[in-house]
């Protein structure tokens, strides 16, 4: 079966699957939170090369004050306690996304676990944190504007590979796949630059029903699509 080399998931339904049961929104993040450790198990096992994680955006901030300090606690708590065990399985942290205005706990707690496991040769885990995909292509293309204003290159050595050399997923394959769990089906602003030629599969179940039978399933899906890149 195909597999994808690079996987992206935008994680939806986690305030949805929480108000169902008459629970606080906060409570489905942490429900979401339990639902990433299979799906790292089976991409590490099933040999995907990287998996991107739509953790916070940069639009997010407009939650309200209390759902934002869960998520952002959250963060940290994941990292505390699961930094061992990936590291043990080999898996690469990155965070795509502007730390910089990132709290000064999760940034620093982030920027430790992207240290610490920069040279595994596992999964690579990308985390999007504070992170939109037009801020990226602006950021990526500032960049160069002033890699030229520099003298250090010239405008018509700007080409793809120039460019992708300055977005967060620099050194990773374009996304083959991305996955949008809770019937929505929008792209919601994620790597825009990189799912030029993705696929697209939206599974109904909210993300924290997102379980390794239904990620197999959409793997299936994926892997029955006839992928062009725009030739016959
Ligand atoms: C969308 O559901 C989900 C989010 C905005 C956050 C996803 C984040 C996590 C699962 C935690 C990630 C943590 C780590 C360490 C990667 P929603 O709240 O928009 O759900 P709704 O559409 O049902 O309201």
């Amino acid at each position: 079966m195909s597999l994808p080399a690079h996987l992206a998931v935008i994680m939806d339904g986690n305030g949805r699957w929480a108000k169902k049961r008459g629970m606080p929104r906060a409570f489905g993040h942490r429900a979401g939170v339990e639902a990433l450790e299979p799906i790292i198990e089976a991409c590490g096992g099933w040999g995907i090369e990287a998996l991107t994680l739509f953790a916070f955006s940069t639009e997010n901030w407009a939650r309200p004050k209390d759902e934002v300090a869960a998520l952002m606690g959250l963060i940290v708590e994941y990292f505390n306690k699961k930094i061992d065990e990936l590291d043990r399985k080999g898996v690469c942290i990155r965070m795509l996304g502007d730390l910089s205005a990132v709290p000064d706990l999760q940034r620093e707690t982030a920027l430790r676990a992207m240290e610490r496991t920069k040279d595994n040769k596992g999964l690579k885990l990308n985390i999007a944190l504070n992170y939109g995909g037009r801020q990226e292509i602006l950021r990526a293309a500032r960049r160069l504007a002033e890699k030229c204003a520099d003298g250090e290159m010239r405008p018509e050595q700007i080409d793809e590979v120039a460019f992708e050399g300055e977005l967060y997923t620099a050194g990773l394959p374009m996304v083959d796949l991305l996955i949008r769990t809770s019937g929505e089906e929008r792209i919601s602003n994620f790597l825009l630059y990189q799912c030029a030629y993705a696929e697209f599969v939206f599974v109904p179940e909210y993300w924290p029903d997102f379980t390794r039978e239904v990620f197999a399933r959409a793997l299936e899906t994926y892997a029955r699509r006839d992928r062009r890149f725009g030739k016959v």
